[in-house]
């Protein structure tokens, strides 16, 4: 009997580069589609095989604009024939929507900061005037720190949205949201394939809360593939971590159509957890996982 084909849907020859040599090894037939511009006959049929849709949230910072949209109309197609997809098009609406994420997060108790989405500067101050004490600025379409910086007060936030430095998110909304201060300079990421707990890793942030992984190893939303370079922050798996939130996640991950995923979190001074960010565009980093023997 053939093997079934994957099809992994991206628009970073990059990141599809694990994915060449594990399916390499493992035999797996799989083809790749590239996801920029192009075209979609409404009347054809999916190729049978399974669907493993990669599309990024910061797709448009490399220069592939449309890319997300795109793949929303190519994932409905999908659907409407059966095709079976990991991560599928309301994973995707998630990926491209941190305000989706976070009222998602809600069904399952997952509490998230305090987030108001805001469109244009004067409501940008608007929503900044409602927050007590340092919020940050971030993107609602995200993917690498888009758009992350602090602010201690609206003063300061007003005098950023003067300067060309100020940019707004990709699909207009701005979202103010509070500061969480952690007591040591660290994020966990909680990695999940298959709907299923993979492992925790800790992320070191000490190099400025406002640097993802990614724009450190300057691949975008996630871990670098070919490994952290010197200045890259540093990534420790976390030997047998284990927390009631994870079932919770795995819940969460099930209703939204996600089976590949990893999930952020940030604890505060009270030891408060607080979930930021959903990637279901997910990178692993090869030097944590080769010390941790994943
Ligand atoms: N509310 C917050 N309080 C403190 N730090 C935050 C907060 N939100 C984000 N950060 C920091 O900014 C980084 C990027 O934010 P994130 O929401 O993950 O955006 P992206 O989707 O672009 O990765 C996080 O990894 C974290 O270090
Ligand atoms: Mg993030």
């Amino acid at each position: 009997m053939p093997q079934t084909k994957i099809h992994v849907i991206h628009e970073n020859t990059n990141w599809v580069e694990p994915l060449r040599a594990a399916f390499t090894e493992i035999g797996a037939p799989f083809a790749e589609w590239f996801i920029s511009d192009g075209i979609l006959d409404l009347s054809t049929i999916p190729p049978d095989g399974i669907y493993y849709n990669r599309m990024s949230a910061s797709s448009h910072t490399r220069n592939h604009r449309y890319a997300a949209e795109f793949t929303g109309g190519l994932l409905a197609w999908l659907e409407a024939h059966g095709r079976r997809i990991v991560n599928n098009g309301r994973a995707l609406q998630l990926e491209i929507s941190k305000i989706a994420q976070y009222t998602a997060l809600s069904d399952f108790a997952i509490r998230t900061p305090h987030t108001i989405a805001a469109v244009g500067p004067d409501d940008i101050l608007a929503a900044a005037r409602l927050m007590n004490g340092p919020f940050i600025t971030k993107h609602n379409r995200a993917g690498k720190g888009l758009g992350v910086r602090l602010f201690q007060s609206v003063d300061a936030l007003r005098e950023h949205l003067e300067t060309p430095e100020f940019e707004p998110s990709v699909d207009g909304i701005t979202l103010i949201q509070e500061y969480i201060q952690s007591p040591e300079p660290f994020i966990t990421r909680v990695e999940f394939v298959g709907g299923k707990f993979l492992y925790a890793v800790r992320v070191d942030t000490s190099q400025g809360f406002e640097l993802c992984p990614a724009d450190v190893c300057q691949v975008g939303d996630a871990f670098c593939p070919a490994g952290a370079p010197a200045t890259a922050p540093e990534f420790r798996i976390l030997k047998g971590f284990s927390h009631p939130l994870i079932e919770r996640y795995q819940r969460f991950l099930a209703a939204n159509g996600i089976g590949i995923a990893g999930i952020e979190f940030i604890v505060d001074r009270e030891g408060e957890i607080y979930t930021y960010d959903v990637n279901t565009n997910t990178n692993y980093n090869p030097a944590a996982e080769a010390e941790a023997g994943i």
